[in-house]
């Protein structure tokens, strides 16, 4: 039986950011690709040895309790409590109960998706999922509108919306809060020390304005099971973006997988400039020792399996 080939080497890539983008030379958006339906299940059947994202992608109300004591998932020194608010947000159920996608997009947040045009097709797709609380509305022709779930690692309440420093800043967050309009919010409380306050923020917001959102916060065991899958497949990450978990965690409930905003290199294939977000000023950083991520990594990754039809890339324009 064919095998899933999703690195060829064992050892980490030299990453060369001057001439990266060409080496990742992807098709234009129409040209041919086929979904691979048996390789995309069996996929999905090898990432369920090590998680189950209907389970993995909350903790659920009955396994934890206000006092519980956690330590961080990367700092395992540290605690936090969880806190009388949180546990208020924990869902009952999980909100991938029994659930099943035709089509999933995942929107990452390069700048690629600018002038992309993509926004409409993204929108068409059965479960779009974003990173970050990135925004929509002014950016609705390139990235689209709809959202089912989308992630919010705390450090963006401190990046994008200034730490809550006076009620404008809460007001536009709570304005953003709203606009999710009951899909999922997917917050990585227990990940790493230095989130808490801005966590218990967010979860304060929530609950004072009675925010019509699902929230949902990752099991403990998420981050190394999603790790452990790809490092098997010798891709050796340190610790997996926010859009690599997307993608793991998709495989379970989507039938096929669509990645737009996922560029991760200063040039496009045109050796253009690519800003690094679609929509800030955040410089390319993942290079740097003190940057935990590998996104050049998990692209050729991805990029490997776009070429044998387990997911679409799509870094140029939509047509
Ligand atoms: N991404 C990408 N290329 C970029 C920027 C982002 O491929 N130039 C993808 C990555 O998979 C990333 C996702 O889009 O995880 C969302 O972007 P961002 O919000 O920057 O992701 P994080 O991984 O959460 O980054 P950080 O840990 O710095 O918050």
């Amino acid at each position: 039986r064919a095998e899933v080939v999703i690195n060829g080497s064992s050892s980490p890539a030299v990453v060369d950011r001057s001439n990266e983008s060409i080496k990742h030379n992807i098709q234009p958006a129409s040209a041919k690709w086929r979904h691979n339906q048996t390789l995309s299940l069996r996929i999905r059947k090898q990432i369920l040895k090590f998680l189950d994202a209907e389970k993995d992608i909350s903790v659920l109300k009955g396994t934890l309790k206000p006092g519980d004591i956690i330590h961080y998932i990367f700092d395992r020194d540290s605690t936090m409590n969880v806190s009388q608010n949180l546990y208020d947000l924990l869902p009952r159920t999980s909100p991938l109960k029994n659930k099943h996608f035709g089509t999933c997009a995942i929107v990452g947040n390069s700048g690629v998706l600018l002038n992309s045009g993509c926004g409409q097709e993204i929108d068409t797709h059965s479960f779009v999922i974003r990173c970050n609380l990135a925004p929509v509305q002014e950016y609705a022709r390139d990235v689209g509108l709809k959202t089912d779930l989308v992630t919010m690692n705390p450090s963006v309440i401190q990046r994008a919306f200034e730490d809550l420093v006076n009620a404008t800043w809460r007001e536009k967050l709570l304005q953003r809060l709203h606009s999710l309009n009951g899909s999922i919010l997917w917050i990585p409380a227990f990940m790493a020390r230095g989130g808490k306050e801005r966590v218990e923020w967010v979860n304060e917001l929530i609950l004072k304005h009675r925010v019509n959102v699902r929230t949902a916060y990752p099991s403990l065991r998420l981050l190394h099971a999603v790790r452990g899958y790809w490092l098997t497949n010798k891709v050796h990450i340190k610790r997996p973006t926010t859009g690599l978990l997307m993608y793991t965690l998709a495989t379970r409930f989507c039938n096929q997988i669509y990645l737009y905003g996922f560029w991760p290199f200063p040039l496009d294939q045109n050796q253009n400039p690519v800003k690094y977000h679609y929509y800030d000023s955040l410089k390319y950083g993942y290079t740097s020792q003190a940057s935990p991520h590998t996104m050049p990594l998990e692209f050729k990754a991805l990029k490997s399996l776009h070429e044998q039809g387990a997911l679409k890339l799509t870094v140029g324009q939509c047509d």
